[in-house]
């Protein structure tokens, strides 16, 4: 078992200073600390060199590599943190659970952070019509909608296609000595089965990648012009490209039809009906929200393994544990790292009180392995049960995909370990330099 990183792991050392951002607190109900009260201004801390214990705008490459050592950290000694931004970083798993089951204290909308950013672009129209970036109602009607055309009944029809995709990916690679676990295989799963559930014709599917990645590039830390620029492009091609093949679809729908885009198109509750742009944004959405993310489970899930030959072993001996192993994977190395909310009101947490209107990051990487929660965080055990991470966040936000992306998950690595059993890493991966999506961008393979 590793046990959790101490204070020499981390390269921050002493706690001095009190941040600036810290004296921002505002009004109070009286009893509660605030993030300014000095007897707690161990809350909110900087090292020796007067550097904050993590700055989203200013992340080491030994952060990219290991960005737990700094989350352990953060959990033990400034569970809820002021970052330099004003905005707030919880580290613990229970102040993480409790965000996300109180949707109404904690916003999702975006309208207020995105606009600074994008202005009246088809940047902002997008990422503020998606469902993930809305409170109730519109968000109760459009997740019903969504939450049926990605059930477990509608989903089942995709698993024979998706092991003949997987199969066919192995077949490419299998003559090959080398591969790259990412680009040959897992790079290339997600996109296809988006494009299956939306039907989208094979030979129109080129462009889904680009634009998905140009989409949620907009997204990073110090967005570029150029960054901007490709992003609303992509967001325009996307909706003009969806606009014909939706409408074409809908004027062919057949009674028997009964796929995801089906599903979305004949769906009707309380007056309620998905149409033009605000349906068009959520197919956008929803490949951009299963396609990295789960590029990434796939990658991490190949890497966690040959570096953990005695868990690789014990699936190999029983392969039935390929459930709990994809579970293990989600906690220990989560696709999606951070989650944001905005408070509506003054509200308290981790003994703390925040302000109304401040940004709340939920850092899913460090919650879970939060020793308060799970017992040797540090160890990957794929036998695990129970594993109730928070890889998929939780409450009326839960991702709505989180039966295709362990269908996705499982049928990737029982299949990849079956065909290879002798498969190991061969040379150095090369990891994602991002917080929020925790993946790798090359993992060199070997079969002999
Ligand atoms: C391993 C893969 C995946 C991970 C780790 C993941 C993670 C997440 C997380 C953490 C959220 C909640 C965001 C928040 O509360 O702010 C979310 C939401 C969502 N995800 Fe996923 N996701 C994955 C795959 C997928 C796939 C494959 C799809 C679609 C086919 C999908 C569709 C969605 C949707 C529609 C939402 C919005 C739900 C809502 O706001 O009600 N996700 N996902």
């Amino acid at each position: 078992m590793r046990p959790e990183p101490n204070a020499f792991e981390v390269h921050i050392c002493c706690l001095v200073q009190i941040s600036a951002a810290a004296s921002r607190s505002g009004a109070c109900a009286p009893g509660y600390p605030t993030l300014a009260d000095s007897r707690y201004n161990h809350q909110v801390v900087t090292d020796l060199d007067h550097q904050p214990l993590i700055d989203f705008s200013r992340l080491s490459a030994a952060f990219y590599a290991d960005p737990y050592p700094v989350y352990a950290r953060l959990r033990r000694e400034a569970p809820v943190y002021r970052c330099p931004d004003g905005s707030v970083l919880l580290t613990r798993y229970a102040d993480c659970f409790q965000v996300y089951r109180s949707p109404s204290l904690y916003s999702s909308d975006k309208q207020r952070q995105f606009k600074p950013l994008f202005g009246d672009s088809p940047l902002f129209e997008h990422h503020t019509t998606s469902l993930v970036f809305n409170d109730p109602p519109l968000h109760t009607q459009v997740r019903r909608a969504i939450g049926n055309a990605l059930s477990p009944r509608a989903i089942a029809p995709m698993q024979a296609p998706l092991v003949e995709l997987v199969d066919c990916l192995l077949d490419n690679v299998q003559d090959k000595e080398h591969f790259d676990g990412i680009a040959d295989f897992a790079g290339a799963i997600p996109v296809e089965v988006i494009g299956n559930l939306l039907q989208i014709p094979v030979p129109e599917r080129a462009p889904l990648r680009r634009w998905s990645l140009a989409i949620l590039g907009a997204l990073e830390v110090g967005l570029t012009p150029e960054q901007f620029a490709e992003g609303n492009s992509a967001v325009t091609e996307f909706l003009d490209y969806l606009e014909s093949f939706v409408g074409h679809r809908r004027k062919h729908l057949k009674n028997a039809d009964d796929d995801m885009l089906a599903r979305l198109l004949r769906w009707e509750s309380d007056g309620f009906r998905l149409t033009g742009a605000t349906l068009y944004h959520q197919c956008i959405f929803i490949l951009n929200a299963g396609h990295e993310t789960t590029t990434n489970l796939i990658g991490n899930a190949i890497l966690a393994l040959l570096e953990h030959e005695d868990q690789l072993l014990a699936l190999r001996k029983n392969p039935k544990l390929v459930e709990t192993a994809v579970e293990e994977v989600l906690r220990f190395e989560s696709p999606n790292q951070l989650g944001n909310r905005l408070t509506t009101e003054a509200v308290h947490i981790g003994g703390m009180q925040i302000e109304a209107g401040t940004v709340l990051t939920t850092c899913i990487g460090a919650a879970n392995r939060d020793p308060e929660h799970f017992s040797h965080p540090y160890t990957f055990d794929i036998a695990r049960t129970p594993n109730e991470h928070l890889a998929f966040g939780g409450g009326i936000h839960t991702c709505a995909g989180l039966t295709v992306a362990r269908l996705e998950g499982r049928i990737a690595i029982e299949r990849l370990f079956a065909r290879f059993p002798q498969l190991h890493v061969d040379g150095e991966p090369v990891r994602n330099q991002r917080a929020r999506f925790r993946g790798l961008a090359h993992l060199p393979l070997r079969t002999q």
